[in-house]
């Protein structure tokens, strides 16, 4: 990779990461909460793309929209009364596509303890006035952090070609005496109709 000097990069066509960074930070209301008493996951959700979106936005100057979701894993309950802070960054852009890491983190105001709850990443589309997908700025990579977690996501878009090749395979048509073996163990009772 080429080190380019700040006075040698097109800075309509480049973005620092810093510019678009977004944290929200909102309190957990007994409304959010489900029949346990947590906070229901669709709430984080809907919490992770509005600050995804904003993040992309910022950085494409454009009207985004979510195209997918890097696994979302619920590590920690979280309860009523936390802080929850959704923190925001591009980490890598393609032509019109742009990943948003989002770290999201809970604090218990009265013992100040912080846990980390999801680490997500969202694939963001930039779409013109046509609603047609739309080239973004590329980025300027400014601290090794930004420089591991673009290579990170390199890696993590051949992952999920090479997945998505694997699942069309597993959706092929099924031989039943080829895969019974898979069933052997499993908590499944076969009682086919072969009518
Ligand atoms: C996502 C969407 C924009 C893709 O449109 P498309 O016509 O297939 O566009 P393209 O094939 O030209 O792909 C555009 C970019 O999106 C990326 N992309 C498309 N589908 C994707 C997916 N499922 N996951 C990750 N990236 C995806 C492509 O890799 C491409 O990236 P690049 O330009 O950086 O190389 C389109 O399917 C869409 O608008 N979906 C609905 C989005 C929405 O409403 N989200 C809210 C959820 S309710």
């Amino acid at each position: 990779m080429a080190l380019l000097l700040p006075t040698e990069i097109d800075t309509l066509h480049y973005k620092p990461i810093r510019l678009s960074e977004t944290t929200i930070t909102e309190l957990m209301i007994p409304s959010y909460s489900n029949f346990g008493g947590k906070i229901h996951g669709g709430i984080l959700l809907s919490l992770m793309d509005k600050v995804a979106y904003v993040c992309a936005a910022k950085h494409a100057g454009n009207y985004c929209v979510t195209a997918s979701i890097d696994t979302v894993d619920f590590l920690a309950a979280i309860e009523v009364g936390e802080l929850v802070s959704l923190m925001a960054s591009v980490n890598y852009v393609g032509n019109t596509s742009l990943v948003v890491g989002i770290r999201v983190v809970s604090e218990n105001v009265k013992t100040n303890s912080v846990k980390h709850t999801n680490t997500s990443y969202f694939t963001m589309v930039a779409k013109d006035e046509k609603n047609i997908p739309t080239a973004v700025p590329g980025l300027i990579l400014e601290t090794q952090q930004e420089v591991r977690r673009f290579v990170e996501a390199i890696r993590r878009k051949e992952l999920r070609q090479s997945y998505r090749q694997e699942v069309e395979q597993i959706k092929a048509p099924m031989n039943y005496e080829k895969c019974e073996h898979l069933l052997t163990g499993q908590r499944c009772k076969l009682m086919i109709n072969s009518k």
